[in-house]
């Protein structure tokens, strides 16, 4: 059930999370607190962790796949500043130039402070790429695919923790009643706080991640629930609901040579039976297209 037969394959689509685009941000007006802990981690961390001179280059790379549907599940920026949000929209437009249908959505970066978040600073730079109705939204890839795309962040003081209210999750929930079968979810934040590839700390967590963790669950569909945010590639089969499975992308231009990955991202196949993952990662100055099975 895992592997679907490729020939019956209905959509094909990418992947792409946290790409967190950074700028530092020296004049010290503009460091509010929580920003200051965040310049701070951009200086100390980010510069050296996420290579944005790759960009271009891993654009054009994504490009030459010839998939044309991309999914975006946040995290664009590192503190919601406009340098870094004009450096991101720049970007999402460059892959709009190459031929992608983009459908996207705010991670918790982007909504850094609660003044960015008040005053829509992400709407402002991605409008026209929000669905106009708001999230949850439901998409179709062109084959024919649902798309059901989750809201999930919030500003926080100082923790990175995300929510979603009960509305949100039952909305979330009509909208799968009208979905295809087999279908998409995507959301900033994974709702397992744990697997074989991840552990995520309570302040980095999902709040009532439960109610959307059923929701998905209990949908009678076959799902790929679709994140990001944790920083970590993971695929995996839902403990609970065996008919949903989790793939969390790793951060697109993260340099890790520990882990000898120097980007990544994930190619996603859908067919009637369910759905077949490929991760790509950057190593040794060229990219490696892994077949990958859940665990
Ligand atoms: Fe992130
Ligand atoms: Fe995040």
């Amino acid at each position: 059930m895992s592997t679907p037969d490729t020939h019956a394959v209905r959509d094909r689509f990418v992947h792409i999370a946290d790409l967190h685009f950074w700028s530092v941000v020296w004049n010290p007006f503009a460091l509010a607190s929580k920003r200051f802990l965040g310049n701070l981690n951009v200086v100390l961390r980010r510069g050296r962790h996420f290579r944005m001179e790759r960009a271009e280059p891993f654009a054009d790379y994504v490009a030459s796949l010839g998939i044309p549907a991309l999914l975006m599940t946040g995290d664009f920026t590192s503190t919601s500043t406009d340098a870094e949000f004009r450096r991101a929209r720049e970007f999402v437009d460059g892959l709009v130039r190459r031929g992608f249908d983009v459908a996207l959505m705010p991670g918790n970066h982007d909504v850094y402070t609660f003044r960015e978040a008040r005053e829509g600073r992400f709407e402002q730079y991605f409008g026209p790429y929000l669905p106009p109705e708001g999230f949850p939204a439901l998409r179709k890839l062109p084959g024919g695919t649902s798309l059901v795309m989750v809201p999930t962040v919030c500003a926080n003081r100082i923790s990175s923790a995300g929510r979603i209210s009960a509305e949100e999750a039952a909305a979330t929930e009509a909208l799968l009643r009208d979905a295809s079968d087999p279908v998409i979810v995507a959301a900033h934040y994974p709702v397992l706080h744990e697997t074989d590839a991840y552990a995520s700390g309570v302040n980095r967590r999902l709040r009532n991640a439960d109610a959307l963790h059923r929701v998905v669950g209990e949908c009678g569909k076959r799902v790929l629930y679709a994140a990001g945010h944790v920083h970590r590639f993971s695929y995996t089969r839902d403990p609970q609901f065996p008919n949903v499975s989790h793939l969390s992308s790793g951060a697109f231009f993260y340099h890790q040579p520990r882990h000898n990955c120097f980007g990544e991202f994930s190619e996603i196949d859908v067919a009637p039976g369910g759905f077949r993952v490929h991760r790509h990662i950057y190593r040794d100055d060229m990219w490696e297209r892994q077949p990958v099975e859940e665990q």
